[in-house]
């Protein structure tokens, strides 16, 4: 049970578990179904993200979350902005090697604790746990101890990824398969894993991160961009199949975010190569910037992992309760370019 403040937004979300229940269908329409006719009312009470109140955009108080890829970058970022707005969160990570098919260096251990000590400065409880979304029994064993530490499941942030930067040609096996499994095949497990505890409640908000390389092709990255389209088709198939169960599905779909997946020289010169044949190999982070930044709306030539967090919240906040099945894009005006 959600435990109740006395707020809108708690009264509100109490509301929507009585009517996810089925309780409150209009009397008359319990008479027509029981007589055997066929039902032509209304619901007293659709599902709806309720009336309009300060703060039920934002607020998460009283709800846990989990979040994958967690011990850093926008993970990390999500994970702290829940917690900030009020949730308790599970915080899952491999902190250590993935494959070789993973550019970006490894997240450590440490990195895990950190994430864990910003959250719990929030005032808010955090469990952390070292595993790999590859494996659906690690996160179904995740999943019950989060059911035990929290004892529901509200949000489930499905973060964890990799990315490759190799041409088609000139791959390996693994650069193809392990990025598919860790990215496609790893966010369906997560919410295989979870989205049961959900159901029994009635009620939740799953959100799938994918990227602007999810709309379009990436030259260089293929099984990236394969993987981040394939999340797109994912979420959209859940949202259909869940939504019955009061449980919403989104995609955040980030530009391009300064994190330790985009923080080098290799990717750098694939951001300048976006606009120029023969790019410097090494280029610079100065010139990198100079290069992209004024290509871009805000201009800015990449965005911080707390510039995508925020949507996360709103997502998963009741305000973002009747958006489903869709891509919610933060690009710092990259999108506009995008058709
Ligand atoms: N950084 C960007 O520009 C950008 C743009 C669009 C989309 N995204 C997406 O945002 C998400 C986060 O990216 P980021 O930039 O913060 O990357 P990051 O490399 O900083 O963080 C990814 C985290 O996922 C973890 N992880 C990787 N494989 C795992 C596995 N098998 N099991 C458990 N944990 C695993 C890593 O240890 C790491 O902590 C990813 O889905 C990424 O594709 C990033």
């Amino acid at each position: 049970m959600i435990p109740g403040n006395g707020s809108a937004t708690s009264n509100g979300r109490r509301r929507r578990e009585v009517l996810s229940g089925g309780a409150l269908i209009a009397a008359g329409a319990i008479a027509a179904s029981a007589s055997g006719a066929a039902s032509a009312q209304v619901p007293a009470q659709p599902r709806s993200a309720g009336p309009i109140a300060a703060g039920r955009d934002t607020s998460l108080a009283g709800k846990s979350a989990f979040v994958s890829g967690a011990a850093r970058g926008i993970g990390r970022a999500i994970a702290v902005e829940l917690a900030a707005n009020g949730a308790d969160v599970m915080i899952f990570d491999i902190a250590g090697y993935v494959s070789p098919a993973s550019n970006a260096k490894p997240a450590t251990p440490e990195d895990l604790a950190e994430t864990k000590r910003q959250i719990e400065a929030h005032g808010r409880r955090c469990v952390a746990v070292k595993g790999d979304i590859r494996d659906i029994a690690q996160l179904r064993a995740a999943a019950n101890q989060m059911q035990d530490a929290f004892g529901k499941i509200d949000i489930v942030v499905a973060d964890a990824a990799i990315q490759r930067w190799k041409d088609l040609l000139e791959m390996e096996d693994s650069d193809w398969k392990d990025v598919i499994d860790v990215n496609l095949n790893g966010t369906a497990n997560q919410i295989r894993a979870f989205a049961p505890h959900m159901v029994a409640r009635k009620s939740g908000a799953i959100i799938v991160l994918s990227s602007m390389q999810g709309k379009h092709g990436t030259s260089g990255a293929a099984s990236y961009s394969a993987s981040k389209h394939g999340i797109i088709g994912l979420m959209k198939s859940a949202a259909m199949e869940l939504g019955k169960h009061g449980i919403t599905c989104n995609a955040i779909l980030p530009g391009l975010v300064d994190t330790a997946l985009t923080r080098y020289p290799e990717r750098w010169s694939h951001v300048i190569g976006e606009t120029m044949d023969n790019p410097p190999k090494n280029p610079s982070e100065a010139e990198t910037w100079n290069n992209r930044a004024p290509r871009v709306p805000l201009r800015v030539a990449w965005l911080k992992a707390e510039d995508i967090s925020p949507m996360a919240v709103f997502l998963a906040s009741d305000g973002g309760r009747m958006a489903s099945g869709a891509c919610f894009e933060v690009t710092a005006g990259d999108s506009a370019l995008d058709v």
